[in-house]
């Protein structure tokens, strides 16, 4: 048997060289780490969780128009997309006050936001990801304006979906991460959504109780991470009922 070729092992997920050119395989681990990675820790399941969720989320994008990587579900832990030249931002997209917003600008957690606010981070581990302006973005070529435009119409759009999507299910999207990245076709390219869509990367809030569903569980040590997870499967229709998670599979 051959190794598969590995391409770039992130925090929570690696990729793989893919069956054909122009695509990769996507593997999502079990690893969950926060605040730049100081903070460590195996979480059983959670890799099969949020490729299913990441899988249902991109197949909904994807039949509204919205374009991004996914192809299909390979396995538990796998799926294949096609290669992106990755845009070096994390773009952040906020309802609510929460996280790092609330804490820069002394907005109470809870707070409605007066409209949808996009954020811009420089994505690298060493600086701690800094926010970023689009100054920033076209003076150091990050992406062109063209490209920031398409980003930001991209963003507003993945945010009404998904707020509708989660809202119809009981749950409030305060915020959530993204990641574009670059397609060529012959001389042009694209952009297209890319990375995952989450737990891990979004804040989503039990729209009755507040009670967090998200990462959140994992970096202020609320417990039941997975089982907030599983919830948010769970309340999508992808889980029909609660999995036993064994041995990182799902029975
Ligand atoms: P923040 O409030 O900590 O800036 O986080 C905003 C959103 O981005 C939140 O939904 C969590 C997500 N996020 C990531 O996906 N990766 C990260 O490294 C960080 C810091 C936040």
């Amino acid at each position: 048997m051959t190794r598969r070729k590995k391409i770039y092992e992130g925090k929570a997920k690696i990729l793989y060289e893919g069956p054909e050119p122009g695509t990769l395989i996507q593997y999502f681990k079990d690893d969950a780490t926060a605040f730049n990675a100081q903070k460590k820790a195996v979480l059983e399941g959670k890799g099969v969780i949020n490729n299913r969720i990441s899988e249902f989320v991109m197949t909904r994008l994807n039949s509204i128009g919205v374009q991004n990587h996914f192809i299909r579900r390979l396995s538990l832990r796998e799926q294949l997309i096609k290669e992106v030249e990755i845009i070096p931002l994390e773009v952040i997209c906020r309802n609510i006050a929460a996280g790092s917003l609330s804490t820069r600008l002394g907005l109470p957690e809870g707070q409605p936001l007066p409209r949808s606010i996009i954020e811009f981070c420089y994505k690298d581990d060493k600086l701690g990801d800094p926010l970023v302006t689009e100054e920033h973005i076209t003076a150091f070529n990050w992406a062109s304006t063209q490209e920031i435009d398409d980003i930001l119409a991209m963003t507003l759009r993945i945010n009404d979906f998904l707020t509708g999507m989660f809202g119809a299910v009981g749950i409030t999207l305060v915020d959530f991460k993204i990641e574009y990245g670059r397609i060529y076709d012959g001389e042009f390219s694209r952009v297209i959504l890319a990375d995952e869509i989450s737990p891990d990367s979004c804040r989503l809030w039990d729209t009755v109780t507040n009670e967090k569903l998200d990462k959140d569980r994992f970096r202020r040590d609320l417990g039941n991470v997975i089982e907030s997870y599983t919830e948010v499967a769970r309340r999508l229709g992808i889980m029909k009922e609660m999995p036993r998670v064994i041995d990182g599979g799902v029975a």
